[in-house]
């Protein structure tokens, strides 16, 4: 449950940083506490999740980002969903809108409302009258809020989204988007899923949350690449396994792009990110990280 007095603070500076004239030039990709959303995952979250076995998993620890790494994960059975992020913004998308979407639309409704950027005119019109309608309080306000912050801006409207893919791209990393039954079990599963969200740096996770069958880093690991030093991230992950991941658990701790658009040697020149999924071991000295 978001505070109302963050939630009034999180209304103005989103309508601060997103409806204002200079807010329409491109923003580019920013991880602050407002940075934009994404619209579906861009990693190829069906390879990554089809190589865990699932079934007797029943804890997770994901980004929440789009929310295509809880959805996937729930997707798979997981019934008690950890997230965080760095930005606020993600909440009010995955959970606010996606997730509710994912509740009461169907299946061909779901992909025509998202397959292309979502806050076009005819789909605003869809979205209030299908999805706010349906989401709790703390969301549809802050939603109604925006809405109404844009509706002064004409026609040239600024987007909270990093980059939307055409529904191919978005079908083809998702496993819940594989087929209307893959929807419907997601849908089913959703019933019973405790999806939580919290606001974090990935540097505090270890220490706000416990302990998890499954973790999955996601690329932050890749974007903190750019800025901090390879020794202070392997700890990092080192710390993260040692704490929150239960013994016999699995951890994704790195990226695998898109769909097979791309090779990962292509994408990343050549830099040595195998393997990408680790397992807890008892006794297990985390060996394969000293790799990075
Ligand atoms: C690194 S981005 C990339 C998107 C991702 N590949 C996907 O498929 O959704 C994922 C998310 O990480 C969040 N993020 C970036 N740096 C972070 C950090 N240091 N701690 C927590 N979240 C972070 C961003 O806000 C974004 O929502």
């Amino acid at each position: 449950m978001i505070e109302v007095s963050q939630r009034k603070k999180d209304i103005n500076e989103v309508i601060k940083k997103y409806c204002s004239s200079s807010s329409l030039k491109a923003i580019g990709y920013d991880y602050s506490e407002y940075g934009r959303a994404y619209h579906f995952t861009n990693e190829h979250l069906i390879e990554l999740y089809n190589q865990i076995d699932f079934t007797n998993y029943q804890t997770g620890l994901c980004v929440l980002s789009s929310g295509d790494h809880a959805f996937n994960m729930i997707y798979k059975g997981i019934e008690q969903i950890d997230t965080f992020d760095s930005s606020r913004l993600t909440e009010y998308y995955a959970l606010g809108i996606k997730k509710t979407a994912i509740e009461v639309l169907n299946y061909r409704e779901f992909l025509t409302l998202f397959s292309n950027s979502l806050f076009r005119n005819e789909n605003e019109l869809a979205l209030e009258k299908y999805v706010l309608s349906c989401t709790s309080e703390e969301y549809k306000s802050f939603w109604i809020a925006f809405l109404e912050a844009r509706k002064k801006l004409g026609e040239e409207k600024p987007t909270i989204f990093t980059i939307c893919r055409d529904v191919g791209i978005i079908r083809g990393n998702n496993l819940y988007l594989q087929s209307e039954s893959a929807y419907n079990r997601l849908k089913d599963n959703l019933k019973y899923a405790r999806l939580t969200y919290t606001n974090a740096d990935i540097t505090a996770v270890s220490n706000i949350f416990g302990t998890y069958n499954v973790i999955n880093l996601s690329n932050i690991i890749s974007v903190l690449d750019s800025y901090v030093e390879p020794a202070v991230i392997h700890n990092m992950i080192k710390i993260i396994y040692d704490h929150n991941l239960n013994q016999n658990g699995e951890m994704i701790y790195d990226y695998k792009y898109m769909e097979d658009v791309i090779s990962d040697d292509e994408y990343f020149l050549g830099v040595d990110y195998a393997p990408k999924i680790i397992r807890k071991l008892a006794g297990d000295e985390v060996a394969c990280l000293q790799k990075r």
